[in-house]
């Protein structure tokens, strides 16, 4: 029995044993738990590496919203508060702007690059002169009171196919509440740029598909130093200043507002220079194109001459040229060049909202079209010849303006010989007889034989 008990005992045993056990795991479960939790605790308030990794745990967190909220912030105020303005280098304002800049070293920081402008003299000689300008990176000035910063950007991937330079971009960045800034200095940079061509003339020609100025601005040359037969001079003149007082009549009439002008004649005559002059007098610019320049096409003079700078006569100098592309172009088709009805659907289809002014030159008047000769295309046109008397005594008389006898003697010794002579020729021959109108008289016979010299 005792076995029994003892059996049971030991069953008993058993099941308690068993159930110690449970209790016992339990027991084993609870004091793990409590081991890790006092591990943990342990290890977070007495092991420095876990307490730090905790707390930098909420504190990226932390800063991290706050980071966004500020970013979130930042975007709204600059939104609000700042503006900026880009130019970029395309546009006509960049040059004035970087020239404006170079006017106040003091402003500039520390990256600078280097600009090189030639300055014609009136007498013609030339002195260079550099000017400082920021170069690429972050300037900050003060402009009236106000706070900008320059931000000059050079894409190093983006080039200016037009003429190869790296494109380029500034951006000024000021207060909202400073905006105004932005168009005084566009102003002030602007009235700086014209003031450095006042009195000059800008000289344009093509480059590619723009105009680019050619050379630096030159002194005006003076309309009477261009010495055109007696009434020639001052015609045109009153043509085009009744031209450029009649706006409102054209526009009131639906015509386009242009006129045309075709000056023809022998070389050397004084047709470009008196055109040249013309615009200094009137206070323009001149956009010259030559039409026998093989690289001059159709489209391109389309586009040109709907794209001139404001302010300018546009010059088509040889326009014979393009009467006779007409005959060849037809085998030809390497050769690109301007054609006749190019060049008329360019005069017809410039539509520029400002006055236009055409002149036209050429040496052979006889090979043009008359359809270029229809009103709209040339409104005027006159015959720029060789010397007559009248203007070889001008020209003498400008040379040497006090040799008046003398001046009778070469008049009548050039025109008893019945040759004709340019003003070009004469010119050559009084320039290298500067002071001395009595070897320009023995030379006369020098010049009639060799006109090429001169
Ligand atoms: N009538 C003139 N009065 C003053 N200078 C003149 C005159 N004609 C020619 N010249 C001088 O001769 C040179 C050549 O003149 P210009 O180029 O104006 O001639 P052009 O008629 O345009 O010739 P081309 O038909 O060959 O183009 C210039 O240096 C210019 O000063
Ligand atoms: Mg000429």
């Amino acid at each position: 029995m005792s076995e029994g008990v003892i059996s049971s005992d030991s069953a008993n045993n058993g099941a308690l044993q068993g159930s110690a056990q449970v209790s016992n795991a339990l027991d084993q479960q609870a004091t793990l738990k409590d081991k890790f939790s006092s591990l943990f605790s342990n290890a977070m308030e007495n092991n420095p590496y876990f307490a730090a990794g905790g707390g930098l745990m909420v504190l990226g967190t932390g800063l991290a919203i706050a980071r966004s909220g500020l970013i979130k912030a930042s975007r709204l105020l600059y939104r609000q508060m700042i503006v900026d303005l880009e130019i970029q280098s395309k546009d006509k304002s960049y040059a004035w702007f970087l020239q404006w800049m170079s006017k106040y070293p003091q402003r500039v920081s520390k990256h600078l690059s280097v600009r090189t402008n030639y300055v014609q003299h009136d007498n013609g000689s030339v002195t260079t002169k550099f000017s400082l300008v920021p170069g690429p990176g972050n300037h900050w000035i003060r402009y009236r009171g106000a706070f900008l910063m320059i931000k000059r950007e050079r894409s190093s991937k983006m080039l200016d196919l037009t003429n190869g330079s790296p494109f380029e971009t500034v951006t000024l960045t000021t207060l909202y509440r400073d905006r105004h800034l932005f168009n005084e200095i566009l102003n002030e940079a602007k009235d700086i740029a014209l003031k450095s061509t006042e009195g000059k003339t800008v000289i344009y020609t093509s480059f590619g598909p723009e105009w680019r100025k050619f050379g630096q601005p030159k002194a005006k040359r003076a309309l009477p130093s261009v010495i055109l037969d007696q009434g020639i001079r001052d015609n045109i003149l009153n043509d085009v200043h009744e031209f450029m007082k009649n706006g409102k009549w054209y526009s009131d009439r639906g015509i386009p507002y242009r006129r045309g002008f075709l000056l023809y004649g022998p070389p050397g005559s004084g047709k470009t220079s008196f055109i040249q002059a013309l615009a200094g007098e009137l206070d323009y610019n001149i956009c010259i194109l030559n039409l026998s320049e093989g690289n001059l096409t159709d489209d391109r003079l389309n586009h040109l001459m709907n794209n001139m700078p404001e302010r300018s006569i546009l010059l088509l100098e040889d326009i014979d040229a393009a009467f006779n592309k007409r005959a060849q172009s037809g085998e030809t088709g390497f050769q690109s060049s301007v054609t006749f009805s190019g060049l008329l659907n360019a005069l017809d289809g410039v539509t520029s909202s400002e006055e236009t002014i055409t002149f036209m030159t050429t040496n052979h008047p006889e090979k043009l079209d008359p359809a270029i000769l229809r009103p709209g295309r040339v409104d005027y046109k006159v015959f720029i010849g060789n010397a007559t008397p009248y203007q070889i005594e001008q020209m003498f008389l400008k040379f040497y303006p006090e040799e008046e006898s003398l001046c009778n003697k070469f008049v009548e010794a050039v025109t008893k010989r019945g040759i004709t002579v340019s003003t070009a020729q004469l010119q050559g021959l009084f320039v290298i007889n500067k002071d001395k109108p009595e070897m320009a008289l023995q030379m006369i016979d020098t010049m009639l034989k060799s006109p090429d010299n001169f």
